[in-house]
């Protein structure tokens, strides 16, 4: 059984996949990074840059596809899974979704200007993204954490808390 965190940028997926993969001893896998491994690039922004988006889609397909064979893991997605249905068909055979929601106002003081997420250039398109995959990210959850005003302690405990039972 996997957990599977989804959310937008900024959400906190990966630093709490990193707690819970602890409290849980269970492997911690980040989508990015295999993504960045399979592509050959050196980061997610090169591979924007070169290959473009759609590489990257086509590239997130592959690695959820590969996913499906693994098993005791926290896998933290990027904040683009959900544009692909496909690639959530592939997470949810794996383990139990959980969104990471989190309102915009709090993920732009997180993120500031990031340099390396080049969805996150423009607050005004970023906004609009977010806007338009709220919806998806409810849709898809099986549990839903909100994240705002809370520590990723309490975070974390809240997600083990609702998880106990599905376990
Ligand atoms: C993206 C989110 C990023 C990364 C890429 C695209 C998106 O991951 O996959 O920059 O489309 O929202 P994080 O959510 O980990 O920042």
């Amino acid at each position: 059984m996997n957990i599977i965190l989804i959310g937008f940028m900024g959400s906190g997926k990966s630093s709490i996949s990193r707690l819970l993969s602890q409290k849980l001893s269970k492997t911690l896998i980040d989508m990015d990074d295999e993504v960045v491994k399979l592509s050959g690039r050196k980061n997610i922004k090169e591979i924007f840059e070169h290959d473009g988006e759609v590489k990257f889609r086509e590239l997130e397909v592959e690695v959820a596809k590969n996913l499906r064979e693994t098993n005791n893991s926290v896998i933290a997605t990027g904040g683009g899974v959900v544009v692909n249905r496909i690639i959530i068909d592939y997470l949810k055979q794996s383990g139990v979704i959980i969104y990471f929601k989190t309102s915009f106002e709090t993920i732009k003081k997180r993120l500031g200007n990031p340099k390396d997420r080049p969805l996150f250039n423009d607050f005004i398109l970023a906004k609009k993204l977010y806007d338009f995959r709220q919806p998806l990210y409810q849709e898809y959850a099986e549990l839903i954490v909100d994240t705002d005003h809370k520590n990723k302690d309490q975070i974390a405990e809240e997600i083990l808390k609702q998880i106990k039972g599905k376990m």
